[in-house]
This record gives structure tokens, C-alpha cells and sequence, in this order.
């Protein structure tokens, strides 16, 4: 495990930016994992203004994104489809045939799910997978519970989990209860995996997930497991480490 230390939320989105442009350059089409949520959002707007510069070509890169609310039309601005596209996807020349994320709108969860692996598989697996951390220790939507769960699954989002994402919804009655998201299998597979972390909030579960016991009631935690996982958060995720 590689920690990398950064001053703040913008020094911590320039360094993840800068692992994920060497990426790209060394493997042009590279297969990125992709996550959501307001820890992405300098990280995504560093690619894009980089690929402004002419410093990134996105055309032969494909990206799996992590996971997706259950019962969202991807035209719904709370989708995560949505915040790709207008986070990521709409500023970078990425063709839009090349990214993918779990269909919300499936009648049939299991076939989803299970069709997602076999995509992710076809594709042969992921090059670097990017997470964010979840204040109860997900990543992707892997929830705490019994045991780590290694397939695609629909997952009945954890009431913390709900209330911490309301902050996107007008309301906490709209944030949808389940998601469909990757399991724990594409993940440890990925060659590689950066986490990014950053604020205060987040220094008790990320010490946990760094320095705790492997356990599926921390999902994070079976990253110390990863051959080759490179953290980067800022001082105050890092506080209590
Ligand atoms: C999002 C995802 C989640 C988030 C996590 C942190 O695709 O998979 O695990 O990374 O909930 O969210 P933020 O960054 O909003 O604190």
C-alpha cells in the first residue's frame, strides 16, 4: 500500500488527476473504474482541463463505472449516468459507446448485475479502479454486512449511506433505497486501485479501513489486501493515522 499525503482537497484532486493521466498515456486504452460523489468532482475537472490542453486523448478508453441507483432514468440529473456525463464524459473526447455503468432502469436485477460482470470481464478486467470512500466504510455501494460480496449485486442502501447522499436530492424521501453495484471480485481483480479521501469525517473510517481488521462489517478494509493500492488523501482524512 502506497499513501500519498496531500495539503487539501485540491492538492489531493491534482495527484489522483496526475495517477490517472499516467495511465492513460502509458495505456491508451486503458480500462478505467470509475466512482461518483462530491470526492470525484476536482479530480474529474483536472482530466478535463487537462485533455483541454492537449495533454490526454480519451478515444480508445474505456471506463465501468462503480455502481448506479436503482429506479433512475439516466436522464434523471440524480442518476449517476447523469453526473458522469456532466462531470467527465461531456468535456473529455471519450466516445459515449465506451462507457458504461449498470442499467438503473433493469426489471430484472440479477441479470443486470450478472451481465455487468460479464462485460467487465470481456473486457479484461480493469486496468486502475478509482474509489471513494463512504463514511460507513463502503466502497462502491459494498455496504457493511456479513461477508464481502464478490458479484454484482442490488444492495439496500444503509440509512447513513441515505442520509449522506440526501445532500444531492431536494429531499431524503427521493434519495432511492437500492443501487445496483460492482462487487468486491472487479475490484481486488483491478491491476490497480486508487482511493482518494479527504476532510475530517472521514479520518475515523479511514483509519479503520487502513489500519483495522479485514472485515466485511468495514468493506474497505479487504483493500489492505491489494497488491497494488495507492491511497491519496488530504491531512485531515490522514489525521488520525
Ligand atoms: C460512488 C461510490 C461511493 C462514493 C462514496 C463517497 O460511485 O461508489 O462509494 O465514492 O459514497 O462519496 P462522496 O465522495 O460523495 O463522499
Amino acid at each position: 500500500m502506497k499513501i500519498i499525503r496531500t495539503l487539501n482537497y485540491q492538492d489531493m484532486s491534482r495527484k489522483a488527476a496526475d495517477i490517472l493521466a499516467a495511465q492513460v498515456i502509458q495505456k491508451e486504452d486503458s480500462i478505467l473504474g470509475l466512482a461518483t460523489g462530491s470526492t470525484m468532482l476536482g479530480l474529474y475537472k483536472e482530466l478535463a482541463s487537462r485533455y483541454r490542453e492537449g495533454d490526454l486523448d480519451f478515444s480508445e478508453i474505456k471506463t465501468v463505472n462503480l455502481d448506479e441507483y436503482l429506479g433512475l432514468h439516466p436522464s434523471n440529473p440524480q442518476s449517476y449516468r447523469h453526473y458522469m456525463d456532466e462531470n467527465l464524459f461531456s468535456h473529455i473526447n471519450i466516445p459515449v459507446e465506451n462507457t458504461y455503468l449498470p442499467s438503473g432502469m433493469t426489471d430484472d436485477t440479477d441479470e443486470e448485475c450478472g451481465a455487468y460482470d460479464v462485460l467487465i470481464e470481456s473486457l479484461g478486467g480493469i486496468d486502475l479502479q478509482l474509489l471513494g470512500l463512504g463514511l460507513d466504510g463502503h466502497i462502491g455501494f459494498n455496504e457493511p454486512g456479513e461477508a464481502f460480496i464478490k458479484e454484482s449485486h442490488c444492495i439496500l442502501l444503509d440509512a447513513s449511506t441515505i442520509k449522506a447522499n440526501a445532500r444531492f436530492f431536494e429531499d431524503e424521501d427521493e434519495v432511492p433505497r437500492h443501487a445496483l453495484t460492482m462487487g468486491m471480485g472487479a475490484i481486488m481483480k483491478a491491476k490497480s486501485v486508487l482511493l482518494c479521501v479527504n476532510g475530517k469525517a472521514k479520518a475515523s473510517i479511514l483509519k479503520q479501513v487502513l489500519c483495522g481488521p479485514i472485515t466485511p462489517r468495514v468493506p474497505g478494509s479487504i483493500l489492505q489486501l491489494h497488491p497494488n493500492l495507492i491511497v491519496v488523501a488530504d491531512e485531515e482524512a490522514l489525521s488520525e493515522i
